[in-house]
């Protein structure tokens, strides 16, 4: 039986956090046996915020690396950069005329951005959801492992599916959010404010690239209160935070204790941060010094790209072929 297409990217704009790894990367170690993956560093999607390209090579390097490092086998997905495959361009040309202005300007993510940077309102950044489409779309997949700040995007990519496929014949799958059966997540920052971020709130944000000081640091920084006064009280945001990062990475009998602590009235913060620190330690440092061993191997990451680029450009061609094909394109 064919694996079914699994499709993704993560934007060099930054050090990988662990949004990115349990949002996406977590998913993406998981899916290389069953499915027939492509992941890729969306170094094109970068432009659209950071058109200093100084770091650019750094960062695509480091991405690669940290994937690498987090479980991706080069040799069971097909990683690669989106720039090295110009198919890409191709067929978010012929989706851009699907898509509508009205629609690109309520995306969420583009509203975001425009209030971010306001001298910088570009016509990539307005077809943002449309480049991302043709990336997806160009393998024809059908799952796209995201976290939940994706999901508006992948809801734009399964209309402008729709409407190629209604407009000139069948090609293209609806590409679904993909989490294993699970609702899409969001991890939180630590100050209590917002989801952790690549390049906002830098000390809010764990870094699979942190050392252990900086690790215990931050962490030990989360924003918390005097505990609760009264026994089984209604918990703050900011508290459920540390709980949901707990259970990412600590022992379900320690995520526990804590929260009969906090139902006791009995919770010390300062002790469940520790906890929490430690495992966070435990959680990153492996990932770190792979990243590190990976990323001084340039030669290597190079192999790694250019295959990549090979076994992504074959299936990209056929999907091209056939979208000319289908548009009328075929002249010869
Ligand atoms: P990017 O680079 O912002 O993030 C990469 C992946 O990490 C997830 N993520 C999070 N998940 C949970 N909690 C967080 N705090 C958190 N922060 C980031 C994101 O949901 C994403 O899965 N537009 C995409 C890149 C992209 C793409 C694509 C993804 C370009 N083309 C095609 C899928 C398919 C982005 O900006 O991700």
């Amino acid at each position: 039986m064919q694996k079914e297409i699994v499709v993704s990217g993560i934007r060099p704009t930054g050090n990988l956090h662990l949004g990115n790894y349990f949002g996406a990367m977590r998913n993406y170690v998981r899916m290389q046996e069953e499915y027939n993956c492509y992941f890729f560093v969306a170094d094109w999607h970068s432009l659209t915020t950071h058109p200093d390209t100084k770091e650019l090579r750094n960062s695509v390097l480091d991405a690669l690396a940290e994937n690498i490092a987090a479980g991706l086998d080069p040799e069971k997905v097909c990683l690669y950069l989106q720039s090295s495959i110009p198919e890409i361009a191709e067929l978010y040309l012929y989706l851009n005329m699907m898509a509508y202005k009205g629609e690109l300007e309520k995306t969420a993510t583009f509203k975001d951005k425009v209030r971010l940077q306001p001298d910088n309102a570009n016509a990539g950044l307005l077809t943002y959801p449309v480049l991302m489409t043709a990336d997806i779309l160009i393998h024809r997949a059908l799952y796209v492992p995201v976290g939940k700040d994706q999901e508006q995007h992948l809801e734009m990519a399964r209309n402008f599916a729709q409407r190629f496929n209604h407009r000139y014949g069948e090609l293209f799958p609806e590409p679904q959010a993909f989490n294993f059966g699970a609702a899409l997540i969001k991890v939180p920052s630590l100050d209590g404010a917002g989801k952790m971020s690549k390049s906002e709130n830098q000390l809010a944000t764990l870094y699979l690239a942190d050392d252990d000081e900086l690790i215990r640091k931050k962490v030990m920084k989360a924003k918390t209160d005097a505990g609760p006064t009264e026994t089984n009280s209604e918990m703050p945001g900011y508290i459920q935070n540390i709980f949901q990062l707990m259970s990412l990475v600590s022992e379900d009998s320690t995520v526990q204790k804590f929260r009969d602590d906090f139902n006791a009235a009995s919770i010390r913060y300062g002790d469940m941060k520790k906890a929490l620190a430690e495992d966070m330690v435990k959680f990153i440092t492996p990932i770190r010094e792979k990243a590190q061993a990976i990323r001084s191997d340039e030669a290597y990451l190079q192999k790694v790209i250019k295959y990549g680029a090979e076994k992504a450009r074959e299936s990209a061609r056929k999907t091209i072929e056939q979208t000319r094909e289908l548009i009328g394109l075929n002249y010869f």
